[in-house]
């Protein structure tokens, strides 16, 4: 899973803050701004998408706070049986040096894997999780092999990573 990947950038990360980004997500904008602006706790990027199950999202409290991230509702989190929000969490994460020691903690999901959600909602549990909206499109292109056509388009039109 990602948070065991992510664990494997310990002697990379040499007690240094850590930006991770999957390269299977493709962004119009770096998001530069934020992840400059960023200072404590680990931030995480979200975006509004139609199919919310194929993803990990951010459940909110009354606040707007962080209440909760649940990885692919109803697959891999059978605690709800559909997504409770729409509000995918991409794949771009900005991690202090602790997160090497979260990881550690963590046990395989239901699907066997280390899950990088496990790692968010661990920071929202410390009440240290910041949530941003992407700015720009974003996709997923690790989804279906069909959508890449139109990925290639959306970048002659628009540019990618500004
Ligand atoms: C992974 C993460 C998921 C996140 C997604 C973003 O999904 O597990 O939380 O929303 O990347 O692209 P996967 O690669 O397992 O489909």
């Amino acid at each position: 899973g990602i948070a065991q990947v992510v664990g494997m950038a310990r002697g990379f990360a040499r007690d240094e803050p850590l930006v991770v980004c999957l390269g299977d997500n493709i962004f119009e904008n770096a998001q530069a701004a934020a992840v400059a602006s960023w200072q404590d706790g680990a931030l995480v990027f979200v975006k509004e998408v139609p199919d919310p199950e194929n993803f990990g999202v951010v459940v909110y409290d009354d606040g707007g706070g962080v209440a909760d991230l649940v990885e692919k509702a109803g697959v891999v989190d059978t605690r709800y049986a559909a997504p409770p929000t729409s509000d995918a969490v991409v794949g771009l994460y900005c991690y202090p040096p602790d997160v090497f020691d979260i990881i550690d903690g963590l046990a395989p999901s239901s699907r066997g894997e280390l899950e990088i959600t496990d790692v968010n909602r661990e920071y929202a549990r410390q009440g240290r999780l910041s949530v941003r909206r992407v700015e720009g499109w974003w996709h997923d292109g690790g989804k279906h092999w069909s959508d890449l056509a139109d990925v290639g388009r959306r970048i002659e039109e628009t540019g990618v990573n500004k």
